[in-house]
């Protein structure tokens, strides 16, 4: 694969995955624009760019995205209940991508195996769920170019397992880590490494590792999964448990509004 140098902006950049994703694009040879609250930022590699910003704010961060080729989403608001999930894991996303406005940018977006399980009392508490795949929608509905990784329990694989292995439909929905789990280097490397593959294009998948080697080469490993389908708000092969019809208002009208941009998707 030969990975052209672009800017990068990491949302979520000081969480376990966040700050590995940094460490992962600087490693590719990336230019990093870094997205924190505050200065924990000093944990951050010098090469980062470091801006400051909440994404809960819906003016904020002004200017983040300037001239960036690509963001990679690795936002979380564990603890914070349903309204963390709403305002940081849902709402983060929203208000990173009206401040993207018009310019196209590639995106990573990082939620979690289980997304599409709304019956879980981990979704029923929560909502974390939900709101994730909420945000799964809006980057459907962009009309950016997008790869959208769920990924399984982190750290939870054992040292002889390092071969990914990539899932589609979400039916792994135990809700503990017998659903699949994978290293928090190797879901960095995916997120960082779909931002330059052709073959990661509009896929939306659940990214474990099972017994066996590592490998390089994730273009191999992205080419045989589905496109998620044109003017989908769901990925290939998801479950079609969230009705639109059935979401609030302010959900729809937040599709509506990201519609402006791209009418590939008809919310009505
Ligand atoms: N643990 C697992 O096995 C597993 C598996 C699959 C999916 N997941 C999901 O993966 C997500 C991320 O995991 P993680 O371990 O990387 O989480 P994390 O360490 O808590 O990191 C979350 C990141 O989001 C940032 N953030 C939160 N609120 C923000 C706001 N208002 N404005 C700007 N940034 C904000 C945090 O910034 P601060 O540093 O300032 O707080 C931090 O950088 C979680 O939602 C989790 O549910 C977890």
């Amino acid at each position: 694969m030969t990975v052209t140098r672009i800017t990068v902006l990491v949302v979520g950049a000081t969480g376990s995955i966040g700050r590995v994703v940094v460490d992962e694009a600087i490693r590719q040879g990336h230019a990093v624009r870094a997205l924190v609250r505050n200065r924990k930022a000093g944990q951050l590699p010098p090469e980062a760019q470091v801006i400051v910003g909440d994404v809960t704010r819906p003016d904020t961060p002004s200017g983040v995205a300037d001239g960036v080729d690509a963001i990679v989403f690795t936002l979380g608001s564990d603890g914070a209940g349903k309204v963390g999930a709403e305002s940081v894991d849902y709402g983060g996303v929203r208000n990173v991508l009206n401040a993207l406005g018009l310019r196209k940018a590639r995106i990573a977006l990082m939620t979690s195996i289980g997304a599409t399980n709304r019956t879980s009392s981990y979704n029923l508490a929560t909502e974390a769920h939900d709101w994730k795949r909420r945000s799964e929608r809006l980057v459907r509905a962009s009309g950016l170019p997008y790869t959208i990784v769920r990924p399984g329990w982190f750290d939870y694989n054992g040292p002889d397992e390092h071969r990914l292995v990539l899932l589609q439909g979400d039916r792994r929905q135990a809700g503990n880590p017998s659903d699949g789990r994978v290293a928090r280097r190797q879901i960095a490397e995916d997120l960082v490494r779909s931002l330059s593959s052709d073959h990661a294009l509009r896929k939306t998948f659940e990214l474990i590792a099972t017994t066996g080697p590592a490998s390089d080469d994730f273009d191999a490993l992205f080419a045989p999964l589905d496109v998620d389908p044109q003017g989908a708000l769901d990925g290939a092969r998801d479950i079609a448990n969230m009705p639109l019809d059935g979401e609030p208002q302010r959900v729809r009208d937040d599709l509506n509004a990201i519609l402006t941009h791209s009418l590939s998707v008809d919310v009505h």
